[in-house]
């Protein structure tokens, strides 16, 4: 496996994009001296079918190295909660259904738990690097927390408001965006993933 010069993302979401380049440009200014591509827009969408976030970072990835012949970039995340094994899992953006709102998904979640006083969860995210020729470097990230009975600030997207990180006294929907950004899944598995990356410098042949 070689260090790479370019990396392409195969987010075509701007906030993940933004969030990414900041990562590297915080963390990696010295080490990391590799261009980071957007998704070409002739891509169109890529189907989500996998059953565990590492198969769909897997289709993403590969559907982009496929197409730019470049080392491609992909995450995919979720929510699990302990007591209902690890629902809404990879499920996370459909759990009301295909389509469904964040605010109904996250509705869903808390008609569900309802009365539940294991209120254990985390949010899990799946970082995968995948080469030209198929090789990966893969990392994982997760944040541990609690879901709350009812949702709480404004900020976010998703379950932020009502998922209330361990160790602090308000949702994610409450931190300022810069804040949440740095304790999160997301970050933690780029983090785990650019820490591998560059590894390669010392064995790349
Ligand atoms: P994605 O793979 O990053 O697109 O995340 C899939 C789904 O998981 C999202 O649509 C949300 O429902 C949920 N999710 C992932 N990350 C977060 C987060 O940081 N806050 C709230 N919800 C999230």
């Amino acid at each position: 496996m070689f260090y790479p010069n370019k990396i392409v993302l195969a987010t075509a979401n701007p906030h993940k994009t933004t969030e990414i380049r900041n990562i590297i440009k915080t963390y990696y200014a010295k080490d990391l001296d590799i261009d980071i591509l957007p998704r070409p827009k002739d891509v169109g969408e890529i189907p989500e079918t996998g059953d565990t976030f590492l198969a769909n970072a897997r289709i993403k990835a590969s559907r982009i190295a496929r197409a730019t012949n470049l080392p491609a970039l992909a995450d995919d995340s979720g929510l699990l909660v302990d007591v209902l094994d690890g629902l809404p899992g990879v499920n996370s953006s459909c759990y009301a259904g295909e389509h469904a709102s964040d605010r109904a998904n996250l509705e869903k979640l808390l008609s569900e738990m309802e009365g539940m006083t294991d209120r254990k969860a985390g949010f899990v995210t799946q970082a995968l690097l995948v080469f030209p020729n198929g090789d990966e470097l893969s990392a994982t990230g997760e944040i541990r927390g609690e879901i709350l009975g009812f949702p709480v600030g404004q900020n976010g997207f998703g379950y932020d408001p009502v998922f209330k990180p361990d160790g602090y006294a308000m949702t994610f929907a409450e931190m300022k965006p810069d804040l949440k950004d740095s304790i999160s899944h997301r970050k933690r598995a780029f983090i785990a993933l650019f820490n591998r990356i560059v590894g390669l410098k010392d064995t790349s042949v």
